[in-house]
């Protein structure tokens, strides 16, 4: 797969669509020219950017390309999130995922918290979740990513910013695929009232099952003890109940596969069996404060586990269950995405509503299907609706998307997609 990207611009009855079809797995950003400005490389080499969000906020990130960044080729991406006080250069040299022995051919984002922190902690009031999205959008955009290999990693407040909130969120998680928590803080609750670490509910709604989650934490973490317990007028839960919350939340058995390791210094405690075995893994380590493990002082190195974890979970290699079965009248297999993940699927009789990955969740969505016997046919349909965003034909049947005018069309590998421009 060369990673080549064909449009074909159209337009019937006055509506201009585009007909995209890309191969799997490359972002609108492929075949764009890097801007000579910026520059690629290890630590210290990567680029200060500013971006303004949707809410209309100015934030900034670091953005490393790797020294083999093709333009023609996807790339996957990954966010290293700061701990609390730290900064995205902080993070950099923290995690090391800039330098080339660990990440190859990665893009990384170390961004800056505003206040430096992340939404989570209990003094942050920030939407972070909404700036990694408007940063995936915007990145996208730009360079050449595989959206199916996008993922995230934090220290402390950021590892609980990835593992807890993004990976709990119902859109960020059909976004990124696989999360990271280092010496993570997974505060619960508005009080330390009532605060037992063994059995604290864990708020989480992820938009998939299948979450891949690995934490890294210290039996000797000082700061965001193990054990969990009370702390800043919250509760923190103990690290292997906060990660049976997630084995739970995927349908695995509770029960972890164990493996000591390094004269029994390190326990790695790994979910899920066959295909799904270690998606949710825990590497509990002794002698260890709050830190980020590498160059081998506490055993492990974190980095490299965390590498190879996500080049194996990808969202290609966990699409999420479908909610429900197809079992009306219509006769004919259930309506597919555009794109293979991230998909919700309800019916009730002749309406239907799908949310893809790139929607948010219980937006009015696809309803009443029509046959309207071709493509072209079900793109004017679409055009004669002034809610029709955009239609996907699938089975003879025409899906039409209502009031959403910007989709980005993604791979089609199913159904071909009209997008009103
Ligand atoms: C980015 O924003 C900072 C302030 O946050 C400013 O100092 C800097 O000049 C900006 N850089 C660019 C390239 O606009
Ligand atoms: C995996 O499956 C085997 C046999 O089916 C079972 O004995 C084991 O407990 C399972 N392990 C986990 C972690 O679910
Ligand atoms: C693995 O270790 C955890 C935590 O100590 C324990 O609860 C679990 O029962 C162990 N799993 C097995 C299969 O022994």
């Amino acid at each position: 797969m060369t990673g080549s990207i064909r449009f074909f611009g159209l337009c019937v009855l006055g509506l201009c669509i585009l007909l995209g079809h890309a191969d799997a797995g490359a972002s609108r950003g492929c075949g764009k020219a890097l801007n000579p400005r910026l520059k690629k490389g290890g630590t210290g080499q990567s680029n200060k950017i500013n971006i303004t969000t949707s809410k209309g906020v100015k934030r900034t990130f670091l953005l490393h390309f790797p020294d083999n960044y093709d333009e023609n080729r996807p790339h996957g991406l990954i966010f290293s999130f700061h701990g609390r006080t730290r900064d995205g250069a902080q993070q950099e040299s923290l995690s090391k995922m800039s330098e080339s022995s660990k990440n190859p051919h990665m893009l990384v984002v170390y961004p800056d918290g505003i206040d430096n922190q992340w939404q989570g902690d209990p003094a942050a009031t920030t939407d972070d979740v909404g700036f990694t999205l408007d940063m995936i959008n915007a990145l996208e955009a730009q360079y050449c990513i595989d959206p199916d290999q996008i993922f995230a990693a934090g220290q402390s407040n950021g590892g609980g910013f990835s593992a807890n909130i993004l990976a709990c969120d119902s859109v960020a998680s059909q976004r990124i695929a696989a999360f990271a928590g280092v010496s993570g803080a997974y505060y619960q609750g508005t009080s330390d009232a009532n605060c037992d670490a063994n059995t604290v509910h864990i708020k989480c709604k992820p938009g998939r099952k299948n979450v891949p989650v690995i934490e890294f934490h210290g039996k000797k973490d000082e700061t965001i003890p193990y054990d969990g317990g009370k702390r800043r007028n919250r509760c923190l839960p103990y690290i292997p109940h906060f990660m049976t919350a997630w084995a739970q939340r995927n349908g695995l058995s509770t029960r972890p596969t164990n493996t000591s390791l390094h004269s029994g210094h390190v326990q790695k405690m790994e979910w899920g069996n066959g295909s799904t075995k270690g998606i949710n893994t825990h590497y509990a380590i002794d002698n260890m404060p709050h830190t980020w493990p590498g160059d081998s002082k506490y055993y492990v190195n974190a980095t490299p586990l965390i590498m190879d974890f996500f080049e194996k979970w990808t969202l290609a290699t966990t699409p999420s269950a479908r909610t429900a079965s197809y079992s009306s009248s219509m006769n004919a297999p259930a309506p597919i995405c555009p794109y293979k993940n991230g998909q919700q699927y309800w019916s009730s009789g002749k309406n239907f509503r799908i949310s893809c990955s790139a929607d948010t969740p219980n937006t009015p969505a696809y309803t009443g299907a029509t046959m309207p016997g071709s493509f072209a046919a079900c793109i004017a349909e679409c055009a004669a609706e002034a809610q029709c965003g955009h239609a996907v034909y699938y089975y003879d049947r025409c899906w039409k998307k209502k009031g959403r005018p910007s989709y980005i069309a993604r791979a089609g590998d199913f159904a071909r997609v009209a997008v009103k421009n």
